[in-house]
């Protein structure tokens, strides 16, 4: 998806212009993959502009930067005021957020450590990353070859941004094959997620979705989604699935913070339930995106706003 270009970006506390926030073409992050950042939406509201879920955000990016022994110059409370300045400085009301720690320029090789960890911060119009039929109509997703990355080969808990290779080999796969979005599997054939999205199913009342153990991400819209349907009454359990699992489900869905939620009406070319978005996933996304934009006031301290 295109990105539409804003005034500033926040590098290591300075707001640059966008067109010279650039690094060299040696920068060790680029030739090895050895960085770290979050996705992150600020939404809309009668209070102005409200990152959803930012402090919690900002926390997994310094957990991810923990796991890659990167060393920001930054503490979680720095980089939480820096968003809300970038946002604020942007004039943007509802935006996409990357923050990023990536290698400082001077080192080369695979040792990361001598490199100096730096941070960036930029904030651009984004709209729903599946296409905007996606929420209403739902998407097709096709089971892919690729396998999803382990423990023991690149952690899936962090969101570092080599490991992405990953993902995007099997959303490419998935793209030229005339899906829109690609499943992953473990090597033991559970399911784990999509390639930017957790994923969910129905079985009645019942929802259930991947454990982090078989390489899903500790999504923040899998953690808000799971909150409001245990709030309306459901009982939502993580638990190891399979790719039937997939085909015989009531209803599906992704969840994340790009694609948002978004209703998986088909999968390997099997419809999902009626092959429509089913009534669990309308209620529990009609639910979902009121909280995002602070209607909610059992769930407000999710809207983390910009303006005090
Ligand atoms: C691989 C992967 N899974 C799941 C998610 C969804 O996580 P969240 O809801 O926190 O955006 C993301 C997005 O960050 C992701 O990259």
């Amino acid at each position: 998806m295109p990105i539409t270009p804003t005034k500033k970006i926040w590098m290591d506390g300075e707001l640059v212009d966008w067109a010279d926030a650039n690094i060299h073409i040696l920068n060790p992050t680029l030739h090895y993959g050895w960085g770290v950042f979050e996705g992150v939406r600020a939404y809309a509201t009668e209070r102005g502009p409200a990152v959803f879920r930012l402090t919690e955000h900002i926390q997994r990016l310094f957990r991810s930067a923990h796991i890659y022994l990167m060393e920001p110059d930054w503490s979680v409370e720095q980089i939480v005021e820096a968003t809300k300045e970038t946002v604020r400085v942007n004039d943007v009301e509802s935006c996409y957020i990357r923050p990023l720690f990536y290698l400082g320029y001077g080192e080369m090789g695979l040792n990361p450590l001598p490199s100096k960890t730096k941070a960036a911060i930029a904030v651009w119009p984004w709209g729903a990353y599946l296409g905007d039929e996606a929420t209403q109509h739902g998407v097709r997703a096709a089971v892919s070859s690729w396998q999803r990355i382990g423990n023991n080969t690149i952690p899936p808990t962090g969101k570092a941004t080599g490991q992405y290779l990953n993902s995007s080999l099997a959303k490419v796969t998935a793209l030229k094959a005339g899906y829109d979005e690609a499943i992953m599997l473990t090597p033991d054939g559970n399911i784990a997620e999509g390639s930017g999205e957790n994923i969910f199913v129905v079985y009645g009342r019942k929802l259930i979705t991947p454990p982090l153990v078989d390489g899903a991400l500790a999504g923040l819209t899998r953690d808000s989604v799971m909150v409001i349907a245990r709030d309306e009454g459901y009982e939502v359990v993580e638990a190891s699935l399979n790719r039937t699992d997939l085909y015989l489900a009531d209803e599906a869905f992704f969840t994340g913070t790009a694609a948002e939620m978004v209703p998986l009406v088909e999968v390997d070319d099997r419809r999902v339930g009626r092959g429509v978005p089913g009534p669990v996933s309308r209620q529990l996304l009609g639910l979902f995106q009121q909280a995002l934009v602070g209607k909610l006031d059992r769930y407000k301290e999710w809207n983390e706003y910009v303006h005090d």
